[in-house]
């Protein structure tokens, strides 16, 4: 999955900090087909965490919007966490950051509560720094 960001630096220490990524390498210099699809791309670096590898990018002329919540996007990302205790940990550190004012959000709204649906899986929604969304969810059972 790629995460196009306006403040790279921004992006990178919130998600190693939120998600507990790690940094895996990085790159400045990109293929004819790359440029020609991102133009103004300067930057990306690729982080993971669990199952996931996300490429982090910046580009030049970023206008600084979130997308257009009523068209076509992707609304959330899904991802999986081992315990019920988890959505409380990752909640409780979202505020934390956030109120570490070493951060800036492109839509500052708090994660939400956590709620239990009736097969007993838990979800958690909350935004990135650039306003996008993710669900952190536990299935009782594991993967379905
Ligand atoms: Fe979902």
């Amino acid at each position: 999955m790629g995460v196009q960001t306006a403040d790279l630096d921004n992006c990178l220490g919130w998600y190693l900090e939120f998600f507990d990524a790690e940094k895996k390498w990085e790159l400045d210099r990109f293929s004819e087909l790359t440029l020609s699809r991102l133009p103004g791309i300067r930057k990306l670096i690729e982080i993971s965490f669990g199952d996931i590898r996300l490429h982090l990018f910046d580009r030049a002329g970023h206008n600084g919007r979130t997308p257009d919540d009523d068209g076509f996007l992707f609304q959330h990302v899904c991802v999986q966490v081992a315990t019920p205790q988890e959505l409380v940990e990752r909640r409780r550190r979202w505020i934390e950051l956030y109120e570490s004012g070493h951060y800036t959000f492109a839509r500052p709204e708090l994660p939400t509560e956590i709620v239990v649906d009736d097969d007993g899986v838990r979800s958690l929604y909350l935004f990135d720094v650039n306003g996008l969304e993710y669900e952190l969810s536990h299935i009782p059972d594991g993967p379905r």
